[in-house]
């Protein structure tokens, strides 16, 4: 039954008419629960309200599978416009943003040219942005633009899924760029072909990727709500003597709050996803397709008004 509802939240995420009627209504159904708002201003309220709590946040401006070149150039502008509000209030807060927003779909050179456009202001504001991993048909070529930027700037990084086979090579292969990488465990409906599909094999090899990646001595973004991880991670540092400025937790805004305060406390770094923007269908229900409990939330939500 979990799984049914997993797939279906996984299936309807890609709906593009769906998409564009939330685009249309605003934000509904409690996706205000793990979307910040849909303007910069609502946007940079939370992350103030964060980082008064010693919360660092990654701010993300929603926006995935784009199709023309206006509104890959649009997506990016919103970027830069999301950096220089960071930048002028001096939060302590990144950018992460997804390559099918920047024209992944269209042209090579649209991703670049708006890839470089976004990191010289984030640079100069010193804000370091993440491209976050999509789906596997996109991975290969996500890999390659970061490997890319990465030889002409040193404020990027990329996300690593613990779900797919290929995963171990990537660290791997990645090493030698002393990458900064957000290790997670994936959120797309991937085939068995190429990922893992029972979640042991996921929470194993995502243990494993931890590993490698600390060990190799690189800053790693453990970007997980799973406590199994966040022990694994905290027995791991604490046995191989690595110091809590080589990594940090990173969580969604709105699931497991407390922790991320609890965290804090402790004395790691937390980091915040914080979305916000009109379109956030996708997103939204890849978060319902997490967790049933979410769902529950959200038919309450629904009734309740
Ligand atoms: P898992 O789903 O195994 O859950 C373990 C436990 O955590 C649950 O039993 C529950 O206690 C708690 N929990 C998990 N999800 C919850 C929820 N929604 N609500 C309440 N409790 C919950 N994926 C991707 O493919 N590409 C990307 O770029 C990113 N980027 C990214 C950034 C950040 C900061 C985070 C935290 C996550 C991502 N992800 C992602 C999503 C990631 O791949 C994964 O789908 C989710 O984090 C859920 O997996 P967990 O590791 O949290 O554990």
């Amino acid at each position: 039954m979990e799984q049914l509802m997993r797939n279906s939240f996984l299936f309807l995420s890609k709906n593009k008419a769906l998409t564009k009627m939330a685009k249309k209504y605003g934000l509904r159904f409690g996706a205000s629960r793990f979307v910040a708002g849909e303007t910069i201003e609502l946007a940079t309220n939370v992350i103030k309200e964060l980082n008064k709590k010693d919360l660092c946040v990654t701010i993300d401006y929603l926006g995935e599978f784009v199709d023309t070149i206006e509104e890959a150039n649009e997506m990016a502008d919103n970027c830069i416009i999301a950096i220089e509000a960071i930048g002028k209030e001096n939060l302590d807060s990144q950018l992460s943003l997804k390559m099918t927003s920047m024209g992944l779909d269209i042209s090579d050179e649209i991703v670049l040219n708006n890839m470089r456009r976004i990191l010289e202001a984030a640079k100069k504001h010193g804000v370091f942005v993440t491209i976050d991993m999509e789906d596997y048909t996109r991975c290969q070529k996500t890999i390659e633009i970061f490997k890319e930027l990465r030889k002409e700037f040193d404020n990027i990084g990329t996300v690593i899924q613990a779900y797919l086979y290929r995963t171990v090579d990537d660290i791997t292969d990645l090493n030698s760029l002393s990458p900064n990488l957000r290790l997670v465990k994936g959120a797309y409906k991937e085939p068995a072909e190429v990922a893992f599909p029972e979640k042991k094999d996921v929470d194993d090899n995502y243990k494993k990727i931890i590993k490698m990646h600390l060990l190799n001595g690189n800053y790693t973004a453990i970007a997980s709500h799973d406590e199994a991880m966040i022990e694994y991670t905290k027995q791991l540092v604490k046995e191989h003597n690595i110091p809590n400025s080589q990594f940090e937790f990173q969580m969604l805004y709105g699931i497991r709050t407390e922790r991320q305060q609890e965290l804090v406390k402790e004395g790691y770094k937390m980091r915040v996803y914080v979305p916000y923007g009109t379109d956030w269908y996708g997103y939204f229900m890849r978060r319902l397709a997490e967790r049933p409990a979410n769902v529950a939330f959200v038919l309450k939500g629904m009734f309740s008004k």
